[in-house]
C-alpha cells in the first residue's frame, strides 16, 4: 500500500469519492487550510489523522507551505492528493513532490483554467465540458493529463446544474487516477501520461 496526504479547502466531496473506493491506498493524513473545512468530517469519520493548518496564522506563501510540507512529511505520503485544495502552492513545494502531486480540475484542460469553470464554459457556449486529473506542475492548471471526463453542456444549463453534472464525473475519475499511481501504472514521458496495463481508457464519455 502507497501512503497518501489529501490537502483540501472545503466540501471534500472528492476526497469522501476516494475514501469509497476502497484504493489501495493508506490515507496517512488530510490536512486544510481551513480550519472549518467540511471535508476535514471524513477524516475523522474514517479515523484519519486531520490537520487544519490556517494559512492566516503564515507572515507568507513560503512559510505557511514550509509547514504543510513538515505536515505531510510527519505522515508520510508516496502521493500527495488536491482535492479542492484552493491555495496556490509555491514553487518550493511543487518541485518537492513533483511527480507524486495531482489535482482535480473542473475542465477540460487546457481549457478554463483558474476558478469558474463551468461559468467561463456556458459563456463560452462550448458543447462539451468536463474534468481533468494532472500532475502538478509550476504552472497553475496545468500538468501531464492522467484521465479527463467529458459531458455534454445542455441549453438549459446553469452553472449548478452543470456543475453537478462534472462533479459525479469528478468522483469517478480520482479513484481511477490513484488506483493507477498506487499500483506504480503511470508513466510520464514528454509531459504525457500514459498508463501501463493493456485496454485502459483515459477518457470517460458521460451521457446525462
Ligand atoms: C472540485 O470541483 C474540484 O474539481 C475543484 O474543487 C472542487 C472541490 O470539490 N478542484 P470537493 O471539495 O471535492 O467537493
Amino acid at each position: 500500500m502507497i501512503k497518501a496526504v489529501v490537502l483540501l479547502s472545503g466540501r471534500g466531496s472528492n476526497f469522501k469519492a476516494l475514501l469509497d473506493a476502497d484504493l489501495p491506498v493508506t490515507f496517512s493524513a488530510a490536512i486544510s487550510n481551513r480550519p472549518d473545512a467540511a471535508g476535514l468530517e471524513y477524516a475523522h469519520a474514517h479515523g484519519i489523522p486531520a490537520v487544519a493548518l490556517d494559512h492566516k496564522k503564515f507572515p507568507t506563501r513560503e512559510a505557511f507551505d514550509e509547514a504543510l510540507i513538515a505536515e505531510i512529511e510527519k505522515a508520510g505520503a508516496d502521493l500527495v492528493v488536491l482535492a479542492g485544495y484552493m491555495r496556490i502552492l509555491t514553487r518550493a513545494f511543487v518541485e518537492r513532490y513533483a511527480g507524486r502531486l495531482i489535482n482535480i480540475h473542473p475542465s477540460l484542460l487546457p481549457s478554463f483554467p483558474g476558478l469558474h469553470t463551468h461559468e467561463s464554459a456556458l459563456r463560452e457556449g462550448v458543447k462539451i465540458h468536463g474534468c481533468t486529473v494532472h500532475f502538478v506542475t509550476a504552472a497553475l492548471d496545468h500538468g501531464p493529463v492522467v484521465i479527463q471526463a467529458a459531458v455534454p453542456v445542455l441549453p438549459d444549463d446553469t452553472p449548478e446544474t452543470l456543475a453537478a453534472r462534472v462533479l459525479a464525473q469528478e468522483h469517478r475519475i480520482y479513484p481511477q487516477a490513484v488506483r493507477w499511481f498506487a499500483e506504480g501504472k503511470l508513466v510520464i514521458s514528454d509531459g504525457c501520461v500514459n498508463v501501463r496495463e493493456q485496454g485502459v481508457s483515459q477518457w470517460v464519455l458521460a451521457t446525462p
